[in-house]
């Protein structure tokens, strides 16, 4: 039931505010679910609230970003993965295991530029935030929150780069905040995305000073696995990417999206997955690295829902060629919180998505994995 207390609520300046003593007043004086519902409707009056990125906070992360140096990084220490116990491949690096930590840095760099884009996106299990911010009964569902979250070189430099599926443009700013790194390539089919791109290479272009490698960068509009790489043969010392996740992440319903094309597991796996690999392979030079962040997915295939295994069956596909060498596993450092959405990805990464006995230690370290081949 909507409560006539929340009226004064309503076309606030600059926008909703509830301070500490009428939020203790309300918790103590109204019902928790007339609460929600009623927060939930004056909210959704207000824009969605994103982030005010500005272009100086932009510009001041991405010289933020090219201060990065990957020691502070990348670390060696135990993670776990949703499936790690069911994974053939070992989720090992050199003998030993590793893991890229955790950093908002750059973020503000690509979502001057994507954070809308990146919002419209729903999830299969959860919607994204702006259905969730149209919708009421998501919205009372949000509004939980209110109580239970705390109110008050390596050795050598990587020149080229391949990224079959682009995403949010987070690879793009890592690439340009890079000191040696002169072309990336971005293959995405949702077109929504490419004027961004556009936009966010032009704004870091601008932004490159005097000393560093002058870079190019080129994008796509197609679904890697129909895009003609003849052009790029020999071409790539890494091929760095995050596919979609089968059908747990639907970016666009357009039928270039892989999970609208695939509809079962094996499909997806062998037509989207391998087949992009396969086309892709000989654009990498010799000693070149194929990295891939994918995990497997708790998702429907063929009407039922299970585990849906992807790893394994990709590392014996690309374990096929006679001039691949298996250089291991590297954790991405991922948020925990359950149901939360992934980092930068409509993934979701929480408790729901993993095997229940697979979360060995709940307190500890929970990495996407990401997998690392070497072109001999
Ligand atoms: C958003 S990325 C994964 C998230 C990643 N972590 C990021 O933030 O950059 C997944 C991308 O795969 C793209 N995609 C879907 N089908 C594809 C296909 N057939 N070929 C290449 N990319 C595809 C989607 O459009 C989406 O932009």
């Amino acid at each position: 039931m909507y409560l006539p207390h929340f009226n004064k609520f309503t076309y606030q300046l600059p926008y909703l505010h509830i301070n500490e003593e009428e939020w203790a007043y309300i918790k103590e004086t109204f019902n928790k679910d007339d609460v929600k519902e009623s927060l939930a409707k004056i909210a959704m009056d207000y824009s969605p609230p994103y982030m005010d990125i500005s272009e100086d906070d932009c510009r001041k992360d991405f010289v933020n970003l090219k201060k990065t140096w990957v020691y502070d990084l990348l670390k060696e220490g135990e993670w776990f993965a949703r499936t790690e116990t069911s994974y053939d491949w070992p989720i090992t690096y050199e003998g030993s295991q590793w893991y890229i930590k955790r950093l908002n840095t750059g973020n503000k760099a690509s979502n001057h530029f994507q954070q809308e884009n990146r919002w419209s996106v729903d999830g299969t299990i959860s919607p994204g935030p702006l259905r969730t911010w149209g919708e009421l009964k998501f919205m009372t569902s949000l509004m939980g929150a209110a109580y239970t979250l705390d109110m008050k070189k390596i050795d050598k430099s990587i020149l080229r780069t391949l990224d079959f599926s682009a995403g949010w443009g987070d690879r793009l700013a890592g690439f340009y905040s890079s000191l040696n790194t002169e072309l990336y390539v971005g293959i995405d089919p949702r077109k929504e995305n490419h004027p961004i791109y556009e936009e966010q290479a032009r704004y870091y272009d601008k932004h490159l000073t005097f000393f560093e490698t002058s870079k190019k960068a080129e994008f796509h509009c197609d679904a890697a696995e129909d895009f003609d790489f003849t052009p790029y043969y020999d071409t790539f010392d890494i091929i760095f990417t995050s596919p979609p996740y089968f059908n747990v992440e639907r970016y666009s319903y357009d039928d270039t999206q892989s999970w609208v094309r695939y509809k079962t597991i094996d499909e997806w796996n062998s037509q989207f997955l391998h087949k992009a690999i396969d086309n892709m392979w000989p654009t990498l030079k010799t000693g070149g690295k194929l990295c891939i962040n994918i995990s497997d997915v708790n998702a429907g295939s063929g009407g039922k829902k299970s585990w849906l295994k992807i790893c394994d069956p990709m590392n014996d596909f690309i374990e096929e060629y006679r001039d691949s060498d298996y250089l291991g596993c590297i954790g991405m450092e991922m948020a925990t919180r359950p149901n939360s959405i992934g980092a930068g990805t409509a993934v979701v990464s929480g408790e729901s998505n993993r095997l229940p006995d697979m979360v060995k230690d709940k307190s500890g370290r929970f990495c996407e994995p990401v997998w690392v081949w070497e072109k001999k």
